[in-house]
Order: C-alpha cells, then sequence, then structure tokens
C-alpha cells in the first residue's frame, strides 16, 4: 500500500470522525455491565435530611442489599438535599446528607444523580459542579444525561422545568432557573434530545429516569405537563421502565395501554404521608406509603428481577414480605417472558389475582407451559426460597391460592388506542412455502400492514405432513419463521393444534424452546385470550375425534397429555363453558382447528357437534373460527357465525358438499386467508385469495343492549 493511500486513508477515518453527527446531545457516559452480562443497581429518592426521618436506616439497609447484589451502581432520583438545595458547593448538607450516611463498601460506587424540585430551590449550580466531585467521587449530577450499560440504556431526564406551578405560583420559594433560560426552548431541545436517544439506542431495555411523577397514586399523584410531553415519546419508543421519586414511596404501576411499568422510589427518607389515591387495580401492582428502596438487577437472559424491600419492617412483617417480594419479582420475569400473563399482584397486604381470586393458602406454582398444565406444590410459609434457582426454571411463580379459578390458561392483549382490535387468521398452512403457502404468506403481509393487525391466529395443521420431529425439526424455520417474514406479521401468533400436529411430537409445539427461536409463537392446547373487548377461548379439538383413536390408519398420534381422554374432553368442556359464562366481553369467539360446520371435504365434525355446539349456543358465541377444511367458507346458522379459514397452503380438492344456500355465505375451493376488524359495536370480516382479492365481506352488528 503507497503512503499515499494509507494517509488518504487515514484522513477519510479522520473526516468520519470528526464530521460523523454526534448521536445526541445529551451528556452521555459509560458503565460496563459485570462480566456475566448483568446489571444490577439501587434506586432512591427524596433523602437527604441529614441522617432523620429514618434515611440512616435506609442507607444501612441500602449498604447491606447493595453488597448481596453486587451492585454496579446507584440511582437517585432527586430531591438529594432537603429542603431547599445546596446553598453552595460549600454547604455542609453534602456531607451531612449524603458523604457521612451512604458509608457501607458496597455503596462506593458510581451514583447517578438528577435534581429535584428542592434541589432546584437552592443554589442548582453547586450540585453539578465538579467540585462535589473532588470532595467525594462518588457524585455525578447534571440536569439531563445518558448512561450506556451495554444491555441497559438509562435517560436521564430533568423534570422539574416542565412543572408549570414552580413557575406561575411558586408560593414562598425561590427557584433557581439560571440555566434552564429560556424555558420553553429548553424544554422542546430536551424532548428532541431524549426521542433522538431512545430511538438510536440499540440496547435491550431503555429506561427513562426523572423526578417526577408520571403515574402515581400518591400524594402528589400523577404530573401532567410530564403525561403530555414525556410519555407519548416513552410509548412511541417502548421505554421498558420509567423511575422516578417525588411521592415519598415505593410504588409499581404497569401501564396497561403500553408495556411501561412506572417505578417510584422515593423513600430515602420523610414518608408515611398517608395520603394514598385509588388507582386501577389493574394497573396498580404494589403501593407502600414508606421508607424503602429499589433494587433491580437485569440480565441479556431472559430474567430480571425488579423488587421493592422495605429496609426497616418490623421482624415478624419481613417473612411475609419477603414472601410478597418473591412474587412480585418472579411476576415480573412470567411477564417477560409470556408478554401478557399477569397472574398475582398485592393488595394491602393480600394477594389477590388479576380475576379478583383471593389466595388464601402458600402454594408453589409450576407453571409447565410445554403441556399446558399448572403443578401446585405446597410450600412452607417461612422458608426462604432461591429464587434464582426458580428464575433459571423461568416457569416457577409462588401465590396463595383457593384453587376454583377456571384451569384455562389464560393471556391477555391490548386494544389499540382506538378501541379496536384486527387480526388476520390462517390455517393449515406449513409446507415450507409449498403450494401458495408463500404467495398466501405474502398477501398476509400487505393486508395485516393495512389493517395494522394485533396478532394472527392459527387454526392448527402448523406443520405438514406429521407435524415436528422435535423442538430442534428445521421445519419450524422452513415453514414458520422464514415464510412469515413481512414486518406486518411480526406479531403475537396464537397457535392451536390440528389432527397433523398430533401426528409428530406434540410437545414440541407447545415449547418455549420454540418461543425462543422466535418470539411470536405461542402454542397451548387449550386457552383463553383475553382481549378486552372480545374473549377468545381456543380449544383443543383433536382429542374429540373418535376415528383418530379407534381407526388411526397407518399414522400415529401422539397423545401424551391427554391419557385419560374422557376426563381431558370434560374438564375441557367444563373450562369452556365456565370461560364463556365468566367471560364479560362484548364479543366471544371460540377458535379450534376442527369444523363443526362445513360443505367442505371433512364436513362437520360429529363430535363437536354433539357436545361443543350446545355450550357455544348456550352461551351467546358470536363465531366459531376453525381450520381443517382447506378452503374459506362462512356459513352463519342459529346466530352464530361459523368462520373457515383453512387456506393457507395445499387446497383445490374440489370436493364440496351441498349446504343450504340460506346459511352458506362463501365457499371458495383454494388458497387464501380471514381478516377480522373489530370494535365494540360491530365486527367486519373479510376473506382474501392468494392474489389478496377480496371474495367476501361480512359485517356483524353487536347491539348495545344485547349483551345485557
Ligand atoms: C422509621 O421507621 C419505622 C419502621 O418502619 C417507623 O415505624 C417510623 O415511623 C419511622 N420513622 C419516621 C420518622 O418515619
Ligand atoms: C396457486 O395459486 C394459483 C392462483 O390461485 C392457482 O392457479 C394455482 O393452482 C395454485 N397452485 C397450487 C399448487 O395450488
Amino acid at each position: 500500500m503507497s503512503l499515499t493511500l494509507i494517509i488518504t486513508f487515514i484522513a477519510l477515518l479522520g473526516s468520519l470522525y470528526v464530521f460523523c453527527p454526534s448521536s445526541a446531545e445529551l451528556p452521555w457516559f459509560e458503565h460496563p455491565a459485570k462480566p456475566d452480562g448483568s446489571l444490577s443497581f439501587l434506586v432512591v429518592g427524596d433523602w437527604g435530611r441529614r441522617g432523620a426521618y429514618n434515611q440512616t436506616k435506609v442507607a444501612h439497609q441500602m449498604g447491606i442489599v447493595g453488597e448481596k447484589l453486587k451492585i454496579d451502581f446507584i440511582i437517585s432520583t432527586g430531591d438529594n438535599f432537603y429542603d431547599d438545595g445546596l446553598t453552595g458547593v460549600d454547604d455542609v448538607a453534602f456531607f451531612e446528607s449524603f458523604v457521612n450516611i451512604y458509608t457501607a463498601p458496597s455503596l462506593a460506587k458510581q451514583w447517578y444523580n438528577v435534581l429535584g424540585n428542592h434541589d432546584y430551590r437552592g443554589d442548582v449550580e453547586a450540585q453539578l459542579s465538579p467540585v462535589l466531585r473532588d470532595i467525594d467521587s462518588r457524585w455525578l449530577c447534571l440536569r439531563s444525561f445518558i448512561v450506556n450499560a451495554e444491555i441497559a440504556e438509562f435517560i436521564f431526564v430533568d423534570t422539574t422545568p416542565f412543572v408549570d406551578k414552580y413557575f406561575t405560583d411558586p408560593e414562598d420559594h425561590v427557584y433557581d432557573w439560571s440555566g434552564i433560560q429560556p424555558r420553553k426552548s429548553y424544554l422542546a431541545n430536551l424532548l428532541k434530545d431524549v426521542d433522538s436517544a431512545l430511538k438510536e439506542s440499540t440496547a435491550k431495555w431503555k429506561i427513562v429516569v426523572g423526578h417526577h411523577t408520571i403515574k402515581s397514586s400518591g400524594h402528589h399523584g400523577n404530573t401532567h405537563e410530564l403525561n403530555l410531553q414525556l410519555l407519548p415519546i416513552l410509548q412511541e419508543n417502548e421505554v421498558d421502565l420509567y423511575i422516578n421519586g417525588h411521592d415519598h414511596c415505593l410504588e409499581r404501576i404497569s401501564s396497561t395501554e403500553s408495556g411501561i411499568q412506572f417505578l417510584t422510589s422515593g423513600g430515602g427518607s420523610k414518608a408515611w404521608k398517608g395520603d394514598i389515591d385509588w388507582w386501577n387495580p389493574k394497573e396498580d401492582k404494589f403501593y407502600y406509603d414508606g421508607q424503602a428502596i429499589l433494587t433491580i438487577s437485569t440480565s441479556v437472559k431472559r430474567f430480571d428481577m425488579i423488587s421493592f424491600r422495605p429496609s426497616i419492617l418490623p421482624e415478624t412483617d419481613q417473612t411475609v414480605f419477603k414472601l410478597q417480594l418473591l412474587i412480585l419479582e418472579i411476576l415480573i420475569a412470567i411477564k417477560r417472558d409470556f408478554g401478557g400473563i399477569d397472574v398475582v399482584e398485592r393488595d394491602s397486604g393480600e394477594i389477590v389475582a388479576d380475576d379478583g381470586l383471593r389466595f388464601e393458602f402458600l402454594w408453589c406454582f409450576r407453571l409447565v407451559r410445554s403441556v399446558g398444565e399448572l403443578q401446585v406444590l405446597p410450600i412452607n410459609m417461612g422458608m426462604q426460597i432461591p429464587f434464582k434457582k426458580l428464575m433459571l426454571l423461568h416457569i416457577i411463580f409462588i401465590a396463595c391460592l383457593r384453587l376454583s379459578a377456571a384451569e384455562l390458561q389464560r393471556f391477555e392483549h391490548r386494544l389499540k388506542h382506538d378501541g379496536s382490535l384486527s387480526f388476520l387468521v390462517v390455517g393449515d398452512w406449513g409446507r415450507r412455502g409449498s403450494y401458495n403457502q408463500s404467495l398466501v404468506a405474502y398477501q398476509m403481509g400487505l393486508i395485516g400492514e393495512k389493517l395494522e393487525i394485533d396478532f394472527v391466529i392459527s387454526t392448527g395443521d402448523n406443520f405438514y405432513e406429521d407435524g415436528l420431529t422435535g423442538e430442534d425439526d428445521p421445519a419450524f424455520l422452513d415453514s414458520f419463521t422464514s415464510i412469515y417474514t413481512a414486518p406486518s406479521l411480526q406479531k403475537q401468533w396464537y397457535n392451536v393444534l390440528g389432527n397433523h400436529d398430533y401426528r409428530g411430537d406434540v410437545e414440541a409445539q407447545l415449547s418455549p424452546v420454540l418461543t425462543r427461536k422466535d418470539s411470536r409463537w405461542l402454542c397451548s392446547r387449550s386457552f383463553i385470550l383475553d382481549a378486552e373487548i372480545a374473549e377468545f377461548v381456543f380449544v383443543d379439538t383433536t382429542p374429540f375425534v373418535d376415528e383418530y383413536f379407534e381407526d388411526p390408519g397407518d399414522s400415529t398420534y401422539d397423545w401424551r397429555g391427554v391419557y385419560r381422554r374422557k376426563e381431558y374432553l370434560s374438564d375441557l368442556l367444563k373450562d369452556v363453558d365456565g370461560a364463556l359464562k365468566n367471560s364479560k366481553a362484548k364479543w366471544k369467539i371460540v377458535v379450534g382447528h376442527h369444523t363443526i360446520k362445513s360443505a367442505g371435504h371433512h364436513g362437520v365434525t360429529k363430535e363437536l357437534l354433539l357436545r361443543l355446539l350446545p355450550i357455544l349456543e348456550e352461551n351467546n358465541v358470536d363465531m366459531y373460527v376453525n381450520g381443517h377444511d382447506h378452503c374459506l367458507q362462512h356459513i352463519s346458522s342459529n346466530g352464530i357465525e361459523f368462520l373457515t379459514s383453512g387456506g393457507g397452503s395445499k387446497a383445490w380438492r374440489g370436493d364440496r358438499n351441498w349446504w343450504s344456500p340460506e346459511e352458506l355465505k362463501l365457499y371458495y375451493d383454494g388458497q387464501g386467508f380471514m381478516s377480522v376488524k373489530m370494535t365494540r359495536s360491530e365486527a367486519v370480516v373479510l376473506f382474501y385469495d392468494v392474489h389478496g382479492n377480496i371474495l367476501h365481506k361480512w359485517s356483524i352488528p353487536k347491539e348495545p343492549l344485547k349483551a345485557a
């Protein structure tokens, strides 16, 4: 290589370096994760009171917990020095409230601090000054900044200047607004920086930290300026956690409209204000009106724990609380893993399930997802559970339960903001792209995008001819992952099993291993999907069909998990009936593989006609959706719409039977799929062929009074 070439190359590198616009305007710090890829830290807020109001006790507990968790750093959510921040860089409060309080060896880590409104009442520049860092090297306080910790990106946001009241009605307080004028452009620039930092982040976890609440049932409640201006940015960028102080409590609110967890850790000193407001119990996961801290450990692996540690509860309360902490921690693990299950929550000392059941005894549940069962193992109340181990099993949670809930596994899927829900239905598909499977997939991608679908339903026969041979059968990739590649199809898939799936290794399709390979995959024998306006009950129909047991021909079925067929079926029917009866949803939809009514090759499934149909009729089910017959079909009978979407690949069988033309609205003997868009008042069903042409459109109104 000639010298000039090398020089040009270096110059080019140099110019790239120089001209590459810096990713965000916010100051940026790097904090490497532990060698094992994990990260632990404490969060404390609203603390600096020279040790008073239990500040010292909280600090002592932080030291102990910090050592146990081998924390990497500490986050302060602001209000670092009461009542009016620091008077200057030489204010002794810096020693009396920070240096001399947090003395434990484990707390000799980096502290990342934001400012609270009380800090703005003193000399703000003092807290930001490097002089404090010279005094105590742990101290790092800036208005807004970024900490990149590899797996997690933290954006610290200066929230105080957002709050109008401090400007328009400061009462007796004097705020130090030097450095944030003019306010309007300060805030606009800050929001832009936060947005672009989040957009550019490739970290697995996105965490935003500020002093003020966004959602809180505490004394200050929501900060409406942040709800208006900051929250949309957090939602758009799919932030995982928003962590704040301000309210002097510990709180977790799990938003039902976005995946964001709102965590308040403001229990660093004065607490026990006693004025908790009402909050939607579906979202309100935890409220502790006392001193405490929050710890978070994240890892690159699937498990992530968030715990609230009361630092100064009396001994007797401690045990009970520990168990409740475990529940919170493990719950989050489950939520992350299955996306949407939220089984247990805490309500003033009792543990209450999402459906309002109160748990009375303590049990340890092993949720064996691969066989769709809950194993219940009693455990000792006082027992310390090595929950790291539980986490590894990653399907275990603890709860106290009175067994009586419906046995079907339950998932939740949120509506769009406008209250509507759209999804596609495809069936009988897995043939490595052949028989037009790829063409159907392509059109699904286009329609999926147009309808902004929320999820996809598969009516079974997912893998031809004989299901999967095991968890590592390449057919999973060849027939699913590599086929349904359109961006709009990167949504949750809810799958049931068909008779062809039962001819392979059934457990493989139910296994979480597949979900790890492709996070869209969710297959269970029978389960409930609660999508607010609509409740879907997915029913395992294959075990109903006598022929597969009595005259299986050359096929071998994998009946593991259906050992006692009679009980299996009667329990299942009871569960389906119970789920439909308990449902308050506007729309009730049952999904299964086999037909109930069909003019296609297989025709009606007499076992379902006899046993399942009466339950659907009795519970005013709106639709029964199935596959099995490789066609697209709509039969409208007795107030129930029977919709067959089994055109995912091979079709054109050509043996259609007669059906009453009054009931038969569509029969298409070819490939295609179905879409449904529903609101509270209407459902629109469309069938498409392999070119994306609409074959049939049907709209079902929902009378407001019918449900009553
Ligand atoms: C300190 O903590 C104990 C135990 O939670 C509590 O009873 C007491 O009221 C707290 N003191 C203050 C000043 O908050
Ligand atoms: C694929 O779709 C086209 C158009 O509907 C059809 O003519 C053709 O027969 C299909 N191929 C197969 C193998 O089904």
